[in-house]
């Protein structure tokens, strides 16, 4: 009784777990260990619920995702997520039916990638290094080609037309700029100590796209002037960024673009930040509940040998507890990160790192 008396009571935070498909699990399982010992040093808790949504379940059940799902996850502070993707079902319905889905139900409108090169890993980018690849992508989640707009006729005959639309709305793209440009007002290189200024980047296509990205561009530039001054802005075409993101990936700060572009971009920062084994996200929704995953998928081949590299999957950990408001936490698994791909890891690749899955988890918690 006694000594209980004045301690504030520990503060436990409900996380759905969802390991999903394929190595999900393994990098999963690697992720909680090194949160618990977080949780351990930083004296909070984690009440994991397991959830099985994925590929075997589907091929068992029939069923995608349970009615009632996401509302079931609405009740937890935030979602844990391995990986979805079952090589024995056909591509495009799990990523639809639970990914897809999930984004847009919990209304998760940021996806926030950032492409940071740890020490010690090897980029395929010669030349650059951790002070030079260190930005980060807020990619539109919600809308944009991914809505589903669209549909084909004459199909299966030599006139068949197809149409998909890049389809978004003002409220969409302003709530999706606000945060970028708030983000950026709080970590940008300049807030981090790394620069004179705080960037925002637009990312578009206002030569081509010139309805969508005239809406982009124009509401950019109106709520920059108007409510952040502060935050200088840039406007870059998406071809373009690509090249400098090879070329000159010291110019970016924080990039901003619409879900299509942003998927693309991503895929391509995170093979510059040492591959899909390191490269972490987040599906946010500020004012509800956010889900965490490494950006690689499923990887089915390595399923099961404890091979797999569970950095991203950890990394994506470290996001959640961020977002939680464990700020130290998080700050201290990222710290172990780069201690162990700065002086253990041979490779970020599965089966190349040196250590199995399991032990490069012990490697990440013995330093938290
Ligand atoms: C990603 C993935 C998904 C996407 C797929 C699996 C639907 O590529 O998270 O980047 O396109 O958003
Ligand atoms: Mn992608």
């Amino acid at each position: 009784m006694g000594e209980r008396m004045g301690k504030a009571p520990k503060k436990t935070y409900k996380i759905a777990v969802l390991p999903g498909d394929g190595t999900g699990p393994e990098v999963l399982t690697e992720g909680l260990k090194v949160l618990n010992a977080a949780a351990r040093t930083y004296d909070f808790s984690l009440d994991l619920t397991e959830f099985d949504f994925g590929g075997e379940r589907y091929l068992r059940t029939g069923e995608i995702l349970p009615e009632g799902a996401a509302d079931e996850l609405k009740k937890f502070d935030a979602i844990y997520l391995g990986a979805i993707g079952h090589p024995q079902v056909k591509p495009g319905i799990l990523e639809k039916g639970i990914l897809l889905k999930l984004r847009f139900e919990l209304d998760q409108y940021i996806n926030l990638r950032p492409v940071r090169l740890y020490p010690g890993v090897e980029t395929p980018l010669s030349h650059k290094g951790p002070d030079h690849i260190d930005y980060v992508v807020v990619r539109e989640n919600t809308g944009g080609l991914y809505t589903g707009a669209g549909g084909a006729s004459l199909k299966g005959t030599e006139n068949e037309v197809a149409v998909q639309s890049m389809v978004y709305n003002r409220f969409q793209v302003e709530r999706c700029l606000r945060y970028a440009f708030e983000y950026t007002r709080m970590f940008g290189k300049k807030a981090r100590g790394k620069g004179s200024k705080n960037t925002l980047g637009l990312v578009g296509k206002t030569n081509v796209l010139t309805y969508v990205f005239d809406l982009w561009e124009r509401t950019f530039h109106e709520i920059g002037e108007a409510d952040y001054p502060d935050v200088e802005r840039e406007y870059y075409h998406v071809d373009a960024t690509c090249m400098w993101m090879v070329k000159s990936p010291e110019w970016f700060d924080v990039l901003v673009t619409g879900n299509m572009f942003g998927d693309i971009i991503t895929d391509l920062g995170a093979i510059t930040q040492g591959g899909m084994g390191i490269a972490a996200g987040g599906n946010i929704n500020p004012q509800g509940v956010s889900m965490f995953e490494p950006i690689g998928g499923s990887a089915p081949k390595y399923t099961g040998q404890n091979v797999i590299n569970p950095l991203a999957s950890v990394c994506a950990g470290a996001m959640m507890l961020e977002t939680l408001g464990e700020t130290e936490a998080a700050a201290r698994i990222e710290d172990a990160v780069k201690e162990v791909t700065g002086s253990k890891l041979k490779s970020m690749s599965a089966g190349h790192m040196g250590y199995s899955t399991s032990e490069v988890g012990d490697l990440v918690a013995d330093l938290v």
